[in-house]
Parts: C-alpha cells; sequence; structure tokens
C-alpha cells in the first residue's frame, strides 16, 4: 500500500462523520481571494490543523480551513488557504488536499491564483482562465513510488484544464458582466518575484502570467482524472522594460479588489454543476 493511502484513509475517516462527503465541487481559493465563501451556506469549518496529515498554511493572507457547504444547490469543500512550494513543503504535502476532495467524492475543482501579468494587454485586476502551463518547479507532487490506486505513472497532459468548465466559466463571467481572458501560466517556485531578465525569458518561452502555485494541484488532478479549471487574478504588471517595484501588500490589495468578481463568476458556475 502506498503511504499516501493510509494518510488519505485517516483524514477522509476524520471528515466523514462531519457529514461532509457529500461534496461535489472542490474549490481553491488563491491569494488575496476569500469572498467566495461568503457565497457559500457553510455546514462545517473546520481548520487545516485538525485534520490528519494536513499542512499549516504559513502565509498570513490564507487562513487555513476547509469550508463545507452549499453554494445553490451544489454541495462544495472550498479551501481558504493553500500550500505553496516557497512555504518549504513537499509537494505530496501541498496537493495532498486535493486527493483528499477526491476520496470525499468530489466531481470537479475549480483554483484560483494571483498571478504576474506578463502579456502586454493584460492589465491589474484581469481575470485570466488558464488554457495552458509551463511547470518551473523543482520538484513534481508525481515523484516517487506510484500507486494505480491513484492513476498512471506517466499522466497525459495533452489538455491539462477541462474544455467543459472553461466554456462555462467564460459563459458565467459573460453573464455576470465581465470578461475572462485566456492565457497560459508559468508556476516558478518563488518566493521572491522575477527579474526583468526573467519576465523576458518566461514571455519568451510562451508565459502570459506567473505565479507559484496552482501547477501541482492541477498535475494531481489530471492523475487522478478530476476535471479542473483555474483562474488567474493578474495582480501585477510585468512589463520587463518598464518594471515598478511591487510589494505584497499591493499584489493582496489587487486581488482583493477582484474578488468580488470572481467570486460571482465562480458561484454562477457552480450553481450549474
Ligand atoms: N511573479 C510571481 N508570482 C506572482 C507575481 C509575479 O509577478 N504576482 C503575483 N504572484
Amino acid at each position: 500500500m502506498h503511504p499516501l493511502e493510509s494518510q488519505i484513509e485517516a483524514a477522509v475517516n476524520f471528515l466523514s462523520p462531519f457529514n461532509v462527503d457529500k461534496a461535489r465541487v472542490g474549490i481553491v481559493l488563491g491569494t488575496g481571494l476569500g469572498q467566495l465563501v461568503q457565497h457559500i451556506v457553510v455546514s462545517k469549518t473546520i481548520s487545516y490543523y485538525e485534520i490528519p496529515h494536513f499542512s499549516l498554511s504559513t502565509v498570513e493572507s490564507h487562513k487555513g480551513q476547509l469550508i463545507f457547504g452549499k453554494i445553490g444547490e451544489t454541495p462544495v469543500i472550498a479551501m481558504q488557504g493553500r500550500f505553496h512550494y516557497y512555504e518549504g513543503y513537499s509537494m505530496q504535502q501541498i496537493t495532498f488536499p486535493i486527493r483528499v476532495m477526491k476520496a470525499l467524492g468530489v466531481e470537479k475543482l475549480l483554483l484560483s491564483n494571483a498571478a504576474g501579468g506578463m502579456r502586454p494587454a493584460f492589465k491589474k485586476g484581469d481575470m485570466v482562465l488558464l488554457d495552458d502551463h509551463i511547470n518551473l518547479q523543482p520538484e513534481n507532487p508525481l515523484r516517487g513510488l506510484n500507486s494505480t490506486v491513484f492513476g498512471v505513472r506517466f499522466p497525459d497532459m495533452s489538455m491539462p484544464y477541462d474544455e467543459e468548465l472553461g466554456k462555462l466559466l467564460k459563459a458565467a463571467a459573460h453573464k455576470v458582466g465581465y470578461f475572462l481572458r485566456t492565457g497560459v501560466y508559468v508556476a516558478v517556485p518563488g518566493p521572491n518575484l522575477e527579474t526583468r531578465a526573467e519576465y523576458r525569458f518566461l514571455r519568451m518561452i510562451g508565459g502570459d502570467m506567473v505565479g507559484m502555485s496552482t501547477v501541482p494541484e492541477v498535475i494531481v488532478a489530471n492523475q487522478i482524472k478530476l476535471p479542473c479549471a483555474a483562474v488567474s487574478v493578474i495582480t501585477d504588471e510585468c512589463d520587463p522594460d518598464n518594471l515598478h517595484a511591487v510589494s505584497i501588500e499591493e499584489i493582496i490589495e489587487v486581488a482583493g479588489n477582484t474578488d468580488r468578481k470572481l467570486s460571482e463568476i465562480f458561484v454562477e458556475v457552480v450553481k450549474q454543476l
């Protein structure tokens, strides 16, 4: 038995008595993006530290709790705060909640993140649907012993983001009056932001936006055949020829200003799932 299997079982056994195993949609909320929780009719909130084998969110802007409840008629699990590689966690730890959500019965996964915009047309506050990604993080959540219980050894990544979910997100954005752009996300380890030369390089290799999360979760979601979609909120404009210093406070503020719009879009989609 793969060690992860017993860990997932322990987490599921802990969570099941709270009657949370009906959740159909999993949601991972990124930096500064927590307002969606206000749209959830909450049945239970559980801090990560209570759950076996969950890590602790060490980032101040991430609360570190699982929220169970409903959006419309759809039962959901929302992660208010995620784990990042730069916090020192292994990729297995970062992606553990995704495996637990799947084991609890989640059928679709929505993720959000804050990202730097590298495509010149992307402006602060824009929302961008991930169409594809480039993984520049140094570790992989699937490295090591594999169990066929989870999926294949070499998961296909020709279409990492579910097309149907993407279409629903675009239509939902349109319906609630916003425009969802499309782009390629580059995942970097962080925690420092990039140099001008690095932004230039990331743009050159095909990146439209850059951030420090999401891709590990998406890799695991693909392995376990959990259809997923992700949206970036552009928090800073990364033009290497005109780069301004940016602080995490500004990033959180811009994300916070867009949070309401992104929440409306997610709510609209979740209701249809
Ligand atoms: N780089 C990396 N991660 C980020 C950025 C950025 O410019 N903005 C928000 N997250």
